[in-house]
């Protein structure tokens, strides 16, 4: 077998000079390795300093050829000690954590300072280092980290709580370091070794002293570090030629409840001990999602209730709002006092304070996430929690609650069996306070590796998404979500850390914490209502959406707009990246009001208004119903009707057919009042198009002669 080297990589080894911590940085050395010898010279309780280990361990090691330089710094200031690897050698590449004092005292009488010292030199040195270097591995893509832990902290031992309470707490540190490295192939291991050394050559027998050779070590801790190695979050032991892998075993256990009530009492647990405590047979757990995950399977085997009988069950959740709740969840999906038209969804003083529609999904997720039927919801099949998805959702209303008090009743409608995962389909229903259903929700979950299970693939419950018309959209509006658009949302009810903690959107596969789904819902639907019900809320019935992308807080999202009578087909873009985010998506309105802010016709329109109305003579002698069409960049934005044989001018489209229909843009039509612009000139340009009796449309001149009256 070819020798395993470490030419190229530097290796810092703390404690390093003595025993293990002198074996690693020898053994390091004579395979390429260049090594940082750091030692604080101290005696074996840890006081006092002197550079004398780590310069004879430096010159052994150039003695035969190798490159080392000595550190002297404390582990507290893993920082300094990184520094000196990165002065010397430009780089990190493996960190062996292994300074160590010793403080033995029976626990009754351990100092708060005897404490406080063991777990600064093992623990916050270990942490230290490892933060120092981690950042610096990460962006090399390689890093091996190992730390030291001990029988003492996995058994305990009399006289070293101190002791054993920092080793052990090292095991988490490592096996949370490993998960979080992963990705950048930064693997972090644990060392369980026995052997003699400076801090226990006089507790041990000498026979025994030399059996327990650091040099039997070494190698161990040297392959654990070594490109080949796979190894990641484990734990081994090494003593004496001999080493071994230390993992956490569960016993199957039994369930305490009875199959009658879901009551566990003291008597239950008395009766069932030895079932308990039998390890005869267990599971072998090696992350936090095996363990849960194995959890709800036995739930599921044992026949529970939900394990078995889930599609009937049904759970009631109270949800209560303020104004305060209303406000929040506005600014959460991007509502601005930068808007004046948009006051009235934040100022509860406001004489048209206003509930955006989609507040009201928020009643519904709060029954879905604490509902137990969602994670049981395939019978005989575990649900991993930690990957769940929120994928579709619906929202209806049947009318705007006005107490501050709703009650939401969720049910898993259906489970449809995607194949690479299962779509949970929960339908919540929310009531008043006078008990009338008054919202109907759907949320779609869809958990990824959960399909397969045999189930049926289409839904007969789910309510379906809708192709998007074949045309260009027919009107598109773009705003920027705010940096802390996440951070505002998540106050209205999910907080979920994904959405706020870089370390744990990391650990999920995200650059950067992301945008709730929901979030973005509300942000489209917001922007429709503005552009088609002119902020009307009254006008919103329904919505549906499929989340398809996530978005970054700070990005722009552009919502694309196609309107069939009164469905508003819609699509959600993150600009930056071009990424479709919601697709599939509508919202329904009981009618269409277009929202009339900015258009100049409006203007002029509210002009003639006041001239037919004082002289309807005039009006009446012109005759004839005109449909006015308003665009504005090519889209159609507006519609007025001209209704002359009537003297009536109002907004809309006219109730009975028109004689003429003109098109017209909303700045031509503009230049057409101020004169600027011939309607003979408009109409051969094509600027205006009139369908219908042409002549009739030449007598209008006068009435829209307005001139510097605007
Ligand atoms: C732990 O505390 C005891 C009692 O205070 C002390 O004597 C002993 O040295 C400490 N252990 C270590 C490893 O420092
Ligand atoms: C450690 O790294 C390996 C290989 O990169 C990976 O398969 C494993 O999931 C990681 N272990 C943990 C606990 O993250
Ligand atoms: C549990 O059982 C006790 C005794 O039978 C009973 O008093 C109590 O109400 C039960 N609790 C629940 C939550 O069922
Ligand atoms: C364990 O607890 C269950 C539920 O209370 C009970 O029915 C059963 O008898 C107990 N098992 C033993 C072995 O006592
Ligand atoms: C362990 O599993 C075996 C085989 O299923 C079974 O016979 C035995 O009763 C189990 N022991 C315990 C303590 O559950
Ligand atoms: C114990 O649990 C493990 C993991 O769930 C399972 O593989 C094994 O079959 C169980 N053993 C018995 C006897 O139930
Ligand atoms: C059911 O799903 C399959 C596969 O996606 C599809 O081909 C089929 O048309 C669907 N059937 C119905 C009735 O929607
Ligand atoms: C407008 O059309 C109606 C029929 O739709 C017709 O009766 C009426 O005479 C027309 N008005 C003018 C002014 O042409």
């Amino acid at each position: 077998m070819a020798e395993l080297r470490f030419d190229g990589k530097v290796v810092v080894v703390t404690g390093a000079g003595a025993g293990l911590g002198r074996a690693y940085a020898h053994l390091f050395a004579s395979r390429g390795a260049k090594v940082v010898v750091n030692d604080l010279g101290g005696g074996r309780h840890g006081d006092g300093s002197s550079s004398k280990a780590a310069d004879t361990v430096v010159d052994e090691i150039k003695s035969k050829g190798g490159t080392a330089v000595a550190d002297y710094h404390s582990v507290v200031d893993g920082d300094k000690l990184i520094k000196t690897a990165l002065d010397n050698f430009g780089r990190i590449d493996i960190l062996i954590n292994n300074a160590g004092i010793l403080r033995d005292k029976s626990f009754a009488r351990i100092s708060d300072q005897d404490w406080d010292l063991v777990h600064a030199v093992h623990l916050k040195g270990s942490f230290k280092t490892t933060q120092a270097a981690f950042p610096i591995m990460k962006k090399q893509g390689f890093g091996r980290i190992v730390m030291t832990a001990s029988n003492s902290g996995l058994y305990g031992n009399f006289g070293q709580a101190n002791y054993s309470a920092a080793k052990m707490g090292l095991i988490g540190l490592a096996k949370t370091v490993a998960i979080e490295g992963a990705r950048n192939n930064i693997h972090c291991n644990v060392i369980v070794p026995t052997a003699a050394s400076r801090l226990t050559e006089d507790i041990l027998p000498p026979d025994v002293f030399q059996a327990l050779n650091p040099e039997y070590i070494a190698p161990v801790v040297a392959y654990m570090c070594h490109d080949d190695c796979e190894e990641n979050g484990s734990v081994i032991e090494a003593a004496a030629g001999w080493a071994g892998k230390c993992t956490i075993i569960r016993a199957n256990g039994t369930l305490l409840r009875s199959p009658e009530s879901d009551n566990v009492s003291i008597e239950n647990v008395k009766q069932n001990w030895s079932k308990i405590t039998d390890i005869t047979n267990y599971s072998l757990l090696s992350s936090i999602q095996e363990a849960t995950g194995a959890l709800i399977e036995s739930l599921d085997a044992s026949g529970t209730k939900e394990g078995t009988n889930n599609q009937d069950s049904d759970e009631t959740d109270v949800f209560e709002y303020t104004d305060k709740d209303l406000i929040l969840y506005a600014l959460g999906v991007g509502t601005t006092v930068a808007d004046p038209t948009e006051i009235k969804f934040l100022y509860e003083g406001h004489e048209e304070f206003s509930t955006l529609p989609t507040f009201f999904v928020l009643p519904a997720l709060q029954s879905v996430m604490t509902s137990s039927t969602t994670t049981s919801a395939i019978p005989g099949k575990d649900i991993d929690l930690s990957n769940i998805l929120h994928g579709e959702q619906y929202i209806e209303i049947l009318s705007f609650p006005t107490g501050g008090k709703l009650v939401s009743k969720c049910k898993v409608a259906e489970v449809l069996d995607k194949g690479s995962g299962a779509a949970i389909v929960s339908d919540v229903d929310t009531f008043d306070n006078n008990g009338n259903l008054v919202i109907k929700n759907q949320i779609v979950t869809f958990a990824v590796g959960a399909g397969r299970f045999g189930g049926s693939r289409n839904g007969t419950k789910l309510v379906p998404c809708i192709q998007k018309p074949n045309r260009s959209p027919d009107l598109t509006l773009t705003q920027k979500t705010s940096l802390d658009q996440a951070a505002i949302y998540r106050l209205s009810g999910d907080r979920n850390p994904l959405h706020i903690d870089p370390n744990i959107a990391a650990v999920a596969g995200f650059e950067k914490p992301i945008l709730h789904g929901l979030c973005s819902l509300g942000f489209s639907v917001r922007v429709i209502l503005k552009s088609y019900a002119d902020y009307d809320i009254s006008l919103f019935k329904a919505c549906k959406v499929r989340f398809t992308k996530p978005v970054v807080p700070g990005q722009t999202l552009r919502v694309d707009m196609w309107k069939e009578d009164n469905r508003i087909h819609f699509e959600t873009v993150v600009v930056e990246t071009n990424t479709v985010v919601i697709t599939g998506a509508y919202v329904d309105l009981k009618s269409i009001k277009m929202s009339a802010t900015s258009l100049k016709s409006d203007a002029i329109f509210e002009f003639i208004i006041e001239q037919v109305k004082n002289d309807p003579g005039k009006a009446k002698s012109i005759g004839g119903v005109f449909h006015y069409k308003i665009t504005k960049d090519g889209k159609e934005v507006k519609q007025w009707t001209m209704d002359l044989k009537n003297a009536k001018v109002y907004e809309g489209a006219p109730e009975n057919k028109p004689n003429t229909t003109l098109t017209i843009s909303d700045e031509d039509f503009m230049l057409l009042a101020e004169g600027k612009l011939q309607p003979q000139q408009a109409f051969m340009k094509g600027k205006l198009k009139i369908t219908g009796n042409i002549m009739l449309a030449q007598k209008l001149a006068p009435l829209l002669k307005t001139n510097a009256k605007l």
